[in-house]
């Protein structure tokens, strides 16, 4: 039996809803095939964007979207992408697969997707192969609300209106397919590009963020802040976050290992490499605490999720992979970490949303398939906008190898906007399920509804067989006063919904 306690009087931080973010690159059939097929398309469509797609992310209330990469970004040139479609420029997209980029998917039509998902907007610059002039007219064309020439550029490709951007990106991995930069560099172009960034909507003002660190590369955080905080510790270092990014693989780089095709060993593998987030995001936020001492300052982790060698028989340079149990697993871990740490992270964008490393959905032609990782958001969504509770969960150590440890549970608590409490549970075990004993302090539970994600390590859904992993009823639960007794399956992530 482990116990579970849960502090409602005690509220920890605010969980902003763009912790459960998504990402959307030109990559692979994320944007073309995936998200976007073009009006002609005879699959069902509303100004090119995909019904099926588009209806799916907005029941998991996706909060924001970032695009156009990744590293596309830093060699994306926005004017490529606006007016007459036949007219655009046709580029290669050097970095995923060589293909041809016919720029068809541009502002205007990302604009769009965010209007038809209701969620917010998060454009990423080119600082590395982009100028500055370039940056700043990108921004002028989509928020400037006058005369300029840019904001005329924008109506007369016929949108009269400004947009509004949320989150703007000054270049992406500029450590490395945005430029090869050193921190100190980056820091001070960082400061440079972002001065005109301009805010052209006070009521809006664009949250800015600067690129940080791959995985555990300190020295980048710590340079890029040195640079940028220099005698602008009052201005925040010019800047609203900073982001880190962290792909959690079986394996290495050389030889990721099977989305599908694995064993006992690779489950506690992964998921022990996934567990890293917490360090990571501690290690970052600490070296962040010495320069934005009032935490000002986000940590946006806008690329994470599993990245394993891509399924047989497709394109390397596109990222097609299936997505098992096991990510539905990694998920919930994630979201767990990302909620406890919602002091400092504030946004997280799982990479990438449909057809690319840890999707929420795939697509062949007509057909679209929601994910194990799409049902694992689909029950976190009741922590968005939600108040962290103070919660604890005893532990016990599990798995083989003792290099790949996990703790047998993890879990974090809300006070939902509905008036209830929502609790997630993941059970890393491979083969047990736990007696667990869940408290409310002082607070007696009406009733519980709860859901869950589960199946054998491998099971994932097919074209064929869609329904193979999905949320369902859990009822292996009893409640008698303050207390839960529930019985948490192994492989499995859990939601309850308390109502007190
Ligand atoms: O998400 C795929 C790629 O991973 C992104 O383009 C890049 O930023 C990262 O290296």
């Amino acid at each position: 039996m482990y116990n579970h306690f849960i502090n409602p009087k005690n509220k920890k931080g605010h969980i902003n809803p763009e912790l459960q973010g998504h990402f959307s690159e030109h990559l692979g059939r994320c944007i073309y095939e995936g998200l976007y097929v073009g009006e002609n398309s005879d699959i069902p469509n509303v100004n090119g964007m995909r019904t099926d797609v588009v209806e799916a992310l907005k029941e998991i209330k996706i909060p924001v979207l970032r695009w156009p990469g990744g590293c596309f970004a830093d060699e994306y040139h926005w004017k490529d992408g606006i007016g007459p479609k036949e007219k655009r420029k046709k580029m290669i997209n050097t970095h995923w697969g060589g293909v041809v980029e016919d720029n068809s998917f541009g502002t205007h039509e990302f604009m769009e997707l965010v209007r038809q998902l209701g969620c917010k907007s998060y454009v990423n610059g080119n600082m590395g192969s982009g100028t500055v002039q370039e940056m700043s007219e990108w921004v002028e064309y989509m928020t400037f609300n006058g005369v300029s020439p840019m904001a005329d550029l924008r109506k007369e490709n016929g949108h009269e209106e400004p947009w509004t951007v949320d989150f703007f990106g000054v270049g992406n991995e500029n450590w490395g397919c945005g430029g090869n930069m050193t921190p100190d560099f980056y820091g001070n172009m960082y400061r440079r590009y972002q001065t005109y960034v301009r805010n052209y909507d006070p009521k809006h003002p664009i949250f800015k963020i600067a690129c940080g660190a791959n995985a555990e590369d300190y020295d980048w955080t710590d340079g890029v802040c040195a640079a940028a905080f220099r005698k602008a510790e009052w201005q925040h270092g010019f800047m609203d976050g900073i982001s880190l990014h962290y792909y959690t693989l079986p394996g290495d780089w050389g030889n990721k290992g099977s989305a599908t095709d694995f064993g006992e060993k690779d489950w506690y593998r992964t998921l022990s490499k996934t567990l890293f987030m917490e360090e990571l995001i501690e290690r970052h936020a600490a070296i962040l605490d010495k320069y934005d001492k009032d935490h000002k300052v986000g940590l946006i982790v806008d690329e994470w999720g599993t990245w394993y060698d891509v399924e047989p028989g497709t394109n390397p340079g596109f990222l097609y992979q299936q997505n098992t149990v096991r990510d539905a697993l990694i998920a919930g871990i994630n979201l767990n970490i990302f909620n406890k740490h919602c002091d400092r992270v504030r946004m997280a964008n799982i990479a990438q949303l449909v057809n690319v490393l840890q999707s929420v959905i795939l697509t062949e032609g007509k057909k679209m398939v929601k994910t194990p990782t799409y049902h694992v958001f689909n029950m976190y969504k009741y922590h968005q906008d939600a108040e962290l509770l103070d919660s604890f969960v005893e532990t016990e150590k599990i798995g083989a190898e003792e290099k790949y440890q996990v703790p047998n549970l993890t879990e974090s608590a809300s006070l939902g906007k509905d008036g209830k409490i929502h609790v997630t549970l993941t059970n890393l075990s491979s083969t047990d399920a736990y007696d667990l004993r869940t408290v409310l302090a002082d607070t007696p539970v009406k009733s519980v509804e709860a859901q869950a994600v589960t199946g054998s390590m491998q099971a994932h859904n097919t074209f064929d067989a869609p329904e193979t992993v999905t949320a369902k009823e859990f009822g292996d639960y009893k409640v008698k006063d303050n207390e839960i007794s529930i019985k948490v399956p192994a492989r499995s992530v859990l939601h309850l919904a308390i109502e007190i």
